[in-house]
């Protein structure tokens, strides 16, 4: 039963009053390929449109597609098939006026750009309820998207019952500690089912069948995800023989050395194949530490039997082995797209997390690729002013962004662009402890991954879009959704929003110590360019220290000058263990080798959950300080961790 938000739209102010003259403007997420308004309104009474005057044509053309004729007198549908005469339907409920008893006159065609359009949910790292994931399946067939992919299992919980290994469910799948962080901060124990205060569940079989056949009905395929050969950490603890040295708590990878786990995964894979008639089955594949296999005897004695010469080809003859058995059972793998290491088969997906160029990678290699890119499709992150949202994983990624991702990158052959089948966005869960957080944080942004995922690339029109998502936002609000508050967004950091007019603007700096290649930002130039960071160190304009003490550079102001202030931004996202500095160190030189201290900050650097914001800075007391060379350092406290900073302001 789709939820009635697009049903009754009375709560939504009419951007266009019925019967008024001007031409109707469409609200449609996602933006339909073709719409032409005609005028006037096909107009009935009651709760829904009366059948018999709606006719529907089964064309057998275009996998999903649809065309819509609405007149005054009647609807006319053709669909390519039994899903595009829903994604038809779909398009009608949001066509719907307030009144609720009239939709304008319109013509339609309309077709999914790409076939894979995809959400992901972590249930693993918190555990959501059914009636959770019937509900975002509701607004997911509303947007036309089409795959709900369930990370099922991991480290901080096994989610899916299995028959043969009763252990997964009855110790894996609980745990000490509600909240995720305090569970993997602390001990990271799991606790027998029953155990009182223990946290945790997990799905039964027949709920999981029911889940299938309800997003059935939404025309939505349940994607299952059983991560392997790492994040197993559960797994490993309750069948600790397993892992490498056959001890609990200790390993996250399976150990490729043993055919008992192939027995193991293949068995589970089977009663997985059982439960989800999917066509593809996700065998994650991401971030093994592959650490224990360098030292385990019996992973070295595949490795020899096998001639392989590195771990990366043990994790791909791992993934390669669990794909061939899932083929002989008609299915196809997907994986993270970590799965390319040492090889990939040409049959597998790879889904893309990493970064776009992994894309590139996997489809002109020949891979079908499903693009999910951290930077634009992970929905963990902060999409506005942190200190106004519920603590995140970090990063910012606001609606504009989602909506700006394009999936085909330039100058990818057509060959390599056909490749890439589809888009997914996924919700991990390590700091979404309940539901109205995370249907905070998908929603709007799951309405610019459907449109991206739906709508032609030509035509896109953030303003536009933005307009239709408020009213979109307004729907789901009203009927329980707990949507984000676009109208109120603020945007980027304030100080990030315009440049910066200052004394060593453009002035060279001297690295004492070095920046980190991957947080270069602008390279040599980063710290004088007049950029001010923005809610992410990971924007590409806070320049990031990790090695020796830190930050530790010197700016040459060109000639002996007048410096009244000298000031530098840091900030602390605790979880990627970026920190603020434990001191900072500003000094003043008029040769570049004697240096006078001018300020000397000290602080105790504390682990929280906010994204915070430091100006660290000398300000003359009195008389300005004649200086060509001014030197920041920034040392880091006993976390040790990143220092990033953005600008070094000299006034
Ligand atoms: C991932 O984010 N490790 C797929
Ligand atoms: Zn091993």
């Amino acid at each position: 039963m789709i939820r009635k938000f697009l049903i009754v739209l009375s709560s939504v102010m009419s951007l266009v009053p019925v019967g008024a003259v001007c031409r109707p403007v469409s609200d449609i997420i996602p933006r339909p390929a073709e719409l032409q308004y005609g005028s006037g309104y096909f107009r009935f009474e009651g709760d829904s449109v009366p059948s018999d005057r709606v006719r529907c044509t089964l064309t057998g053309t275009g996998p999903e597609s649809y065309t819509l004729k609405v007149s005054r007198d009647s609807i006319l549908i053709t669909a390519g098939d039994s899903a595009g005469l829903f994604y038809a339907r779909q398009t009608l409920r949001q066509l719907v006026e307030p009144d609720g008893h009239s939709i304008p006159c319109v013509s339609i065609s309309d077709s999914p750009r790409f076939a894979w359009r995809g959400y992901m949910q972590d249930v693993s790292r918190h555990f959501f309820d059914m009636d959770f994931l019937k509900k975002q399946i509701d607004a997911m067939a509303a947007l036309k998207l089409n795959r709900l992919h369930l990370h099922l299992t991991d480290a901080a919980g096994w989610r899916v019952e299995i028959d043969r290994y009763p252990l997964l469910t009855s110790l894996a799948a609980w745990r000490e500690g509600d909240l995720w962080k305090d569970w993997w901060f602390g001990e990271r124990k799991y606790l027998p089912e029953g155990t009182p205060g223990a946290y945790g569940g997990y799905y039964t079989k027949e709920q999981l069948r029911e889940l299938v056949r309800y997003a059935a009905d939404c025309y939505v395929t349940i994607v299952p995800e059983i991560e392997m050969p790492s994040h197993s950490e559960e797994v490993l603890t309750a069948y600790p023989e397993l892992s490498c040295t056959g001890e609990p708590y200790r390993h996250s990878d399976f150990c490729i050395g043993k055919e008992e786990t192939f027995e193991f995964l293949e068995n589970i894979l089977t009663e997985i194949m059982d439960i989800f008639p999917s066509q593809y089955i996700h065998i994650g594949g991401d971030e093994a530490s592959k650490k224990a296999w360098t030292e385990c005897p019996l992973c070295q004695a595949r490795m020899e039997a096998l001639g392989l010469t590195h771990v990366d080809e043990l994790q791909s003859y791992m993934i390669r082995r669990i794909g061939t058995f899932l083929e002989s059972h008609g299915r196809t793998p997907v994986g993270w797209d970590e799965i390319m290491q040492g090889g990939a088969d040409s049959t597998a997906v790879v889904m893309v997390w990493r970064g776009v160029d992994q894309g590139v990678r996997a489809a002109e290699g020949g891979n079908r690729t499903i693009m999910s890119p951290g930077a634009f499709c992970y929905f963990d992150t902060y999409q506005d002013d942190p200190s106004t949202l519920p603590p995140a994983m970090g990063g910012y990624t606001p609606l504009s962004k989602v909506y700006s991702f394009e999936p085909v990158p330039d100058g990818l052959d057509s060959a390599a662009a056909s490749n890439i089948i589809g888009v997914q966005a996924n919700l991990w869960c390590e700091y979404i402890p309940a539901e109205e957080h995370a249907e905070l944080m998908i929603y709007p942004r799951l309405y610019a991954l459907a449109e991206v995922a739906w709508s032609p690339a030509s035509g896109r029109d953030y303003g536009d879009f933005h307009r239709r998502a408020l009213v979109l936002c307004e729907r789901m609000r009203a009927d329980g959704y707990n949507v984000f508050d676009l109208a109120r967004e603020v945007g980027d950091r304030p100080a990030s929003q315009q440049s910066v007019e200052h004394l060593a603007r453009g002035c060279k700096v001297i690295y004492n110590a070095p920046y980190n290649a991957t947080y270069a930002a602008g390279g040599d130039t980063a710290l004088t360019d007049g950029l001010h960071g923005g809610w992410t160190y990971g924007d590409g304009r806070w320049q990031g220290f990790i090695s020796r003490g830190r930050l530790d550079v010197t700016v040459d102001l060109g000639r002996l000058t007048d410096v009244r202030s000298v000031e530098a931004d840091f900030i602390q996202v605790c979880g990627p263990e970026v920190f603020l500095p434990a001191e900072v160190v500003i000094s003043a030189s008029e040769d570049g080798s004697e240096f006078r201290e001018l300020r000397r900050i000290t602080r105790e650097v504390v682990r929280d959950d906010r994204v915070t914001f430091v100006t660290d800075g000398w300000h003359a007391a009195g008389a300005f300080v004649s200086a060509r060379y001014i030197r920041v350092q920034a040392r880091s406290g006993q976390f040790g961790g990143w220092v990033f900073t953005d600008e070094i302001v000299v006034r």
